[in-house]
């Protein structure tokens, strides 16, 4: 990040307005390597100086990229008058303005949301032709015909004039709820339900596993959040991809 104002520094996070940052400011709230500030004009450069609030330093980010484990019941929308959604899920302290899902879960679907307020990265993740997959697990009402598997890999007609990229379907329970596992690398409206209604089958369980090369991190419970690391966020776009 280049040099820049101190006000605007602490305001740009999003969460405070100018006005409030300033008045930490006049009373010496701030300090800039330990020494107390009351210019708010004075330039930074925050990769450089440590900038505190009430002793507390503050980490600088152009950007936020956060995991969310997104529970059953909460809409991938920025705001919703009647639902909760993913945005209510997120702790103040991770908080930005502009803050919004990069590719949605259905409302009952479990699993890896990315937030992030970075429209170029969220673009890339989710350009048709950069091909990311994402990983699901899945369980369905009803013994599946094990030929979907070969099926799926062709690419599946899901009507309404939508045919899927060939995906990967893996049986790993048969029965009456079968257990399965299923990569694509596109997002069509409801495409997994709709992948499994051709073979006669209603997806009763869905949860998204991994986006690019990087799993959902199986400590985050249902309903909690936490920011990627630089290394999480390269395996994410698929730079050191498992699969
Ligand atoms: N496919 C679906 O049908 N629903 C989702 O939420 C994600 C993929």
């Amino acid at each position: 990040m280049p040099k820049m104002r101190l006000d605007r520094l602490l305001a740009g996070q999003g969460l405070h307005t100018r006005k409030e940052v300033r008045e930490w400011i006049r009373k010496g709230r701030v300090t800039v390597d330990g020494a107390p500030e009351r210019a708010p004009e004075r330039q930074v450069d925050p990769a450089e100086q440590t900038v505190a609030v009430d002793g507390v330093p503050l980490r600088f980010q152009e950007h936020i990229y956060l995991m969310l484990n997104k529970p059953a019941g909460v809409v991938s929308a920025t705001e919703d008058r009647r639902q909760p959604t993913v945005l209510d899920l997120v702790p103040p302290e991770l908080r930005r303005k502009g803050l919004f899902p990069a590719g949605r879960l259905d409302k009952d679907t479990v699993g890896f949301v990315l937030l992030t307020d970075d429209g170029a990265f969220a673009h890339r993740i989710l350009a048709p032709k950069n091909h990311l997959p994402k990983r699901y697990t899945a369980v369905l009402d009803g013994p599946l015909d094990p030929s979907a598997t070969a099926a799926f890999a062709e690419g599946v007609d899901i009507g309404g004039g939508d045919i899927t990229r060939p995906a990967r379907l893996t049986i790993l329970e048969n029965g009456p709820a079968p257990r399965v596992e299923v990569v694509i690398t596109e997002g069509m409206y409801h495409q997994i339900k709709r992948m499994f209604e051709r073979f006669g089958r209603t997806v009763t369980y869905l949860k998204r596993e991994q986006i690019g090369g990087l799993p959902l991190d199986p400590a985050l419970a249902p309903g909690a959040c936490r920011e990627l690391t630089p290394e999480e966020l390269r395996r994410l776009t698929g730079e050191e991809a498992e699969r």
